[in-house]
């Protein structure tokens, strides 16, 4: 059997086989609640013999939210709507199913990228964003309000809100986006922490406030059920910056709070980052993540061909591995790879003669 079709057991929760729909922006939800965009963008993912699904980052406020248009999970009417995608997942097929939350901090109250990439929400649309410092992402950006200490404590809160309604809506796994220059990497960066109160200089006080908010998670989220970290291992800036030392420090401390996973991305806190884009750019990462701390990893990034997916996990390079964009161009991606690895994959009985279709 190969790696890649071999299940992965974390807490309770068993993965049918290693391969993750990555989290993915769809900007197609209204007032914060999934639309029939979601049904059919998450369905047809239900169907494919995935192993993970994960939604799109969905916002512990509406102040967090990146555009008008990006998922909340902040009133009833959010928490219904995503548990009935947890249904429809679990009814479709046998992936595991993960929700993302996070908080945009200074790259909030932005528009969808095909109304213009980098753009702010104009009038009504848009909202006065928050972050660590009032120091803005990039020209033409908005300067955020600098966080105090009670504001801080609000959104501990509203994640922990947000983790609880998201063990009631069902998901399997919860993942805290604490990565791509949102709000909890926007503490850990230099690049984007100014402060100079216990929150901000030394890699500690950088780091207490997303352990903050994971321990908080934690406190809540299930024991039996999987919680999650996306990190950005590396601001991607030439020796200034967040970088993996910093991000293997902050692994440890994941770890002795419970992490049961990371999963490893970079980048998003300047417009300055340089990154090298190849195949599987991001998994000597990852590697190096579930080396230093024995932590279960994901690996992420230009990961497209089936047996290079295969070699990730089968030389423990990481457990699982999350695609993007290859699942958006196909999203049978596992059916193709289970066909080159000469492994099984999980067929829902209606699709069947489609899938023994000789081409
Ligand atoms: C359309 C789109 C939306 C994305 N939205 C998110 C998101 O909500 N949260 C997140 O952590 N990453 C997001 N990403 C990044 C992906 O999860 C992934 O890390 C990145 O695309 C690299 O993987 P790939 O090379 O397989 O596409 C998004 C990527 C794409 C293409």
């Amino acid at each position: 059997m190969p790696h890649l079709f071999e299940p992965l057991a974390l807490c309770s929760v068993t993965l049918p086989n290693r391969i993750v729909v990555s989290p993915m922006c769809q900007y197609s939800a209204v007032d914060g609640l999934a639309t029939d965009w979601h049904h059919v963008h998450l369905g047809r993912y239900a169907t494919a013999g995935l192993g993970l699904i994960f939604t799109e980052a969905t916002h512990v406020s509406a102040v967090g939210r990146i555009t008008p248009a990006c998922l909340g999970l902040y009133t009833d009417a959010h928490e219904a709507a995503l548990a009935r995608i947890v249904r429809l997942i679990k009814a479709t097929g046998n992936a595991a199913v993960g929700i993302q939350i996070a908080h945009a901090g200074r790259k909030a109250s932005m528009q969808p990228p095909w109304k213009g990439v980098g753009k702010r929400a104009e009038g009504a649309e848009g909202w006065i964003s928050v972050g660590p410092s009032a120091v803005a992402f990039d020209d033409g950006w908005q300067i955020p309000r600098a966080l105090d200490e009670a504001g801080m404590a609000t959104i501990v809160r509203e994640f922990a809100i947000a983790a609880t309604r998201s063990a009631r809506a069902g998901f399997d796994v919860c993942e805290v986006h604490s990565a791509h220059g949102y709000l909890m990497h926007e503490f850990l960066s230099p690049i984007s922490n100014k402060r100079n109160d216990a929150y901000g200089g030394a890699l500690e006080n950088r780091m207490r406030f997303p352990l903050g908010i994971v321990e908080a998670v934690r406190a809540v989220w299930p024991k039996d059920r999987v919680l999650a970290v996306r990190v950005s291992a590396t601001d991607y800036m030439d020796g200034e910056g967040w970088s993996l030392d910093d991000t293997i420090a902050f692994a440890h401390e994941l770890k002795a709070r419970g992490v049961d996973i990371i999963d490893v991305s970079g980048g998003g806190s300047s417009p300055k980052q340089k990154i090298d884009l190849k195949p599987g750019y991001q998994v000597p990462l990852a590697e190096a993540i579930k080396r230093a701390t024995g932590v279960p990893t994901i690996a992420v990034g230009l990961i497209t061909r089936p047996e290079q997916a295969d070699a990730i996990v089968r030389e423990g390079r990481a457990d699982a591995v999350a695609l993007a964009r290859a699942l958006l161009h196909d999203p049978f991606w596992a059916w193709r790879a289970a066909d080159a690895l000469g492994a099984d994959v999980a067929v829902p009985n209606q699709y069947l003669r489609g899938r023994k279709l000789a081409v």
